[in-house]
């Protein structure tokens, strides 16, 4: 696999990781009604009763100075149990308009970190949610967690309440880089939380690392694949770090010049890539990684590997209902966020009312380009939609010329399929399928650099 330095400095640009489609900044809020919103849940529900929830659990202790969650740094722990109570009432409030009893497949708490709340309060969260609720036989519930805001009764009580999977954040092992982002964790911490929910019984092992951090390089990179390599995570999620300083104040504190530049985030994606897979690991998709047998890379290989917001999933429900401030929700035709400040979340749940914020109502279109996007994110293939203007036909025309002359796509059996490097520039590819961008133009300061 070739990646010149020109190729490179052509495909950097700024661009969605397609975590649902239209993305975010493309939402059409002037068209947007939450009743309409709610009227295509119902549909969607009577369809397929399938509904995954995610539940954001927004405070942390400490600020971790790269992150771009929505989350709130405090200490006071009387934020725990209004909280809840906020999600539980909204919760209510869903299965108040839902026209059937919905079968729950998934559930992911997610931050913030969800285990800042207390064992006792993540159990009422957790019995409150399905109480006299059908789950799906097959259910997977999941739960992100920092290994310093985790405790032994933590993960018995999550594992009591039906929960396999973790999904342990580290981003770096190297104490320089983990200084600079002002996250104060080791490596031993780390290894006995992971090696406790073995041994208690979680089955999904899952680590989050960050490439392009400040202050990282090749040798640090390797420092922490080979305390990672100690770990044995099922799954890795290796993202590429997302410099968002205009949407994240706290990522100011560092320079530009204090990150790696493209040239050396990428070959440090290239040299963890090459790592991983000579570890036995499977690449799933633009940035996880997966062992063989784990249900993420047998759902790649099988052509049923899915996106959402939280990224590469097996998850396959048509609905997601995203609970808690900031929470997204896909109804599969409309989108709705929820309102991000705490307050303004508990005080709309309060009055009896969703917190809908904003949304977006997918048009025939949205839903044929949807489809086609996640299978370029998902499967790396290319189809061509039908309904295309001419103009935007033409030019995706000329593109897929130019990444197959690039080597970022071949033809094999008469499908379009990204190769190797075209995997690693997937949202290049993606993104000439998407008409907002190719209406309204690239905008600098709205997503981060592809690479
Ligand atoms: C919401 S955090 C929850 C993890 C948990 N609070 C912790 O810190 O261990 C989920 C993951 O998002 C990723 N993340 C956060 N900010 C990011 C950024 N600016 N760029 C790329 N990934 C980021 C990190 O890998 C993090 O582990
Ligand atoms: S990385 Fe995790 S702990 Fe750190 S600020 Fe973000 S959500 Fe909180």
């Amino acid at each position: 696999m070739t990646i010149t330095p020109e190729l490179l400095a052509k495909y950097e640009i700024s661009l969605p990781r397609y975590t649902s489609f239209p993305t975010l900044p493309h939402w059409d809020q002037n068209h947007f009604q939450p009743s309409k919103a709610i009227q295509l849940l119902k549909n969607q529900v009577l369809l397929d009763p399938r509904v995954s929830l995610y539940i954001h659990l927004p405070f942390c202790e400490s600020l971790c100075t790269f992150c771009g969650c929505n989350k709130r740094i405090t200490r006071n722990h009387q934020v725990e149990a209004p909280y809840i109570q906020s999600v539980l009432e909204e919760w209510k409030l869903y299965k108040m308009l839902l026209p059937t009893q919905p079968v729950i497949s998934h559930i992911h708490l997610g931050g913030g970190t969800p285990t800042f709340f207390s064992p006792e309060q993540l159990t009422i969260l957790i019995t409150g949610l399905l109480n006299g609720q059908k789950t799906a036989e097959e259910y997977e519930f999941s739960v992100e967690v920092h290994p310093n805001i985790c405790t032994t009764k933590h993960l018995k009580t999550l594992y009591n309440l039906g929960f396999r999977r973790i999904s342990v954040g580290i981003q770096d092992f190297d104490p320089k880089v983990l200084y600079s982002i002002n996250r104060n964790q080791t490596f031993e911490k780390t290894r006995s939380i992971i090696e406790e929910a073995r041994n208690i019984g979680f089955t999904g092992i899952n680590v989050d690392l960050v490439y392009g951090l400040p202050l990282q390089t090749l040798d640090s990179i390797a420092y922490t694949l080979e305390k990672i390599e100690k770990l044995k995570p099922h799954r890795i999620a290796y993202y590429a770090y997302a410099h968002v300083p205009w949407k994240s104040k706290a990522q100011r504190r560092y320079t530009e010049k204090d990150l790696p530049s493209s040239a050396d985030r990428f070959n440090m994606f290239l040299f963890a890539r090459k790592w991983l897979l000579s570890t036995g690991y499977v690449q799933v998709g633009m940035d996880h990684f997966a062992m063989p047998h784990d249900p993420l890379s047998i759902a790649f290989k099988a052509g049923k590997l899915n996106r959402n917001f939280m990224g590469y999933t097996t998850d396959i429900s048509p609905t997601l209902i995203g609970l808690g401030a900031s929470s997204i929700s896909d109804f599969n035709t409309a989108y709705v966020q929820n309102y991000k400040e705490v307050e303004t979340y508990q005080s709309t749940i309060a009055s009896g009312h969703l917190a809908i914020e904003k949304g977006h109502l997918l048009t025939e279109e949205d839903v044929t380009n949807k489809r086609h996007i996640m299978d370029v994110m998902c499967k790396g293939k290319i189809k061509l939609p039908n309904d295309l203007s001419p103009e935007h036909l033409a030019y995706i025309e000329e593109k897929i010329t130019e990444f197959i002359n690039d080597g970022l796509l071949q033809w094999e059996n008469e499908s379009l399929v990204a190769t190797e490097a075209g995997l690693l520039l997937i949202r290049n590819i993606a993104s000439i399928m998407d008409p907002y961008l190719y209406r309204l133009g690239m905008r600098d300061n709205v997503f981060s650099k592809s690479i």
